[in-house]
């Protein structure tokens, strides 16, 4: 079992101490705006712990809940106004959004140096080049410190198998294990012969957003399984459960390393979120040594 839960609580402690370090040394105190347009529920409890988590690393979070029927034009001005606001170093707008609100123009109005959450096209850019000074999608970065954690640093030669393609996690994921020098196949719903090709894998990411699909038979034994699935499912009594994309009962025991649901990606994606923070105002005042 891969225990995100604790991987992340040690990387948010060295953020912590990274954070004091800055603010001893550069009198700075990272700020990272969180804006929530109506009332998505699950978006709620992500905005809430992210506000929670930032307060206990050191940093300010400033949150904006905006009501659902907020104009494009509205929310396209708040992000201008913290675009040029000098305490606001990360700027995350909740997803998804209204259906009214074009999700691509909003991003694309964040300012790359602001955007914690990597998915500004200048960010995804500098990914697939391989750019120093990238900000890098949260969940992505948390896969490969797994992945990482339970293989070792060196993941060079791996057949990676991401299942969905999506800007979020697909395809960021693939850019960032490519760059470990894995060899990264990408599949997703058109794939034929899936199965086939995820038990080729020496590392499954499972990021398709569909309850259990990955079933033991899939997977080659000993393999490691990071599953980036959150399904809200009912249990046999009727009560709410929180599943991944893979069967974690019957893959645990083929797979050489898995990651649950929960605690296992979700906790890593907050903390990366805040290793973008700090990383973004470093960068943003010319500070550089300070290493999470
Ligand atoms: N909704 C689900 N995951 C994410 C994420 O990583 N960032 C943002 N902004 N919204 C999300």
């Amino acid at each position: 079992m891969i225990d995100g839960k604790a991987i992340a609580s040690e990387l948010r402690d060295r953020i912590s101490s990274a954070v004091a370090v800055l603010k001893e040394d550069h009198g700075l105190i990272p700020g990272l705006a969180v804006v929530i347009v109506g009332e998505d529920a699950a978006s709620q409890v992500y905005v809430r712990n992210k506000t929670r988590q930032t307060r206990e690393a050191g940093m300010n979070s400033y949150e904006y809940k905006l009501p659902e029927d907020t104009s494009e034009g509205e929310l396209l001005g708040e992000i201008d106004r913290l675009n040029n606001d000098s305490n606001v170093n990360g700027i995350l707008v909740q997803l998804p959004l209204p259906e009214h609100i074009d999700e691509s123009a909003i991003i694309a109005a964040i300012s790359p140096e602001k955007d914690v959450d990597g998915f500004h096209a200048v960010n995804s850019g500098r990914l697939m080049i391989g750019e120093n000074g990238a900000l890098v999608p949260c969940t992505p970065q948390g896969c490969v410190i797994l992945a990482k954690r339970h293989l070792g640093s060196d993941l060079s030669g791996k057949h990676v198998v991401v299942i969905g393609r999506s800007n979020i996690v697909g395809k960021p994921v693939a850019m960032l294990l490519l760059q470990e020098n894995c060899t990264v196949t990408i599949t997703h719903s058109k794939t034929r012969k899936l199965e086939e090709i995820c038990k080729e894998a020496d590392i499954v990411i499972a990021a398709v957003g569909r309850a259990k699909m990955v079933k033991a038979d899939w997977i080659k034994p000993g393999a490691t399984v990071i599953d980036v699935g959150i399904n809200r499912t009912t249990n046999s009594d009727g009560r709410a459960k929180l599943v991944g994309d893979v069967d974690f009962e019957e893959a645990v025991e083929v797979a050489g390393g898995i990651t649950p649901v929960p605690g296992g990606v979700g906790p890593m994606t907050i903390a990366c979120l805040l290793r973008n923070t700090f990383k973004a105002t470093c960068h943003q005042n010319n500070i550089s040594g300070i290493d999470v």
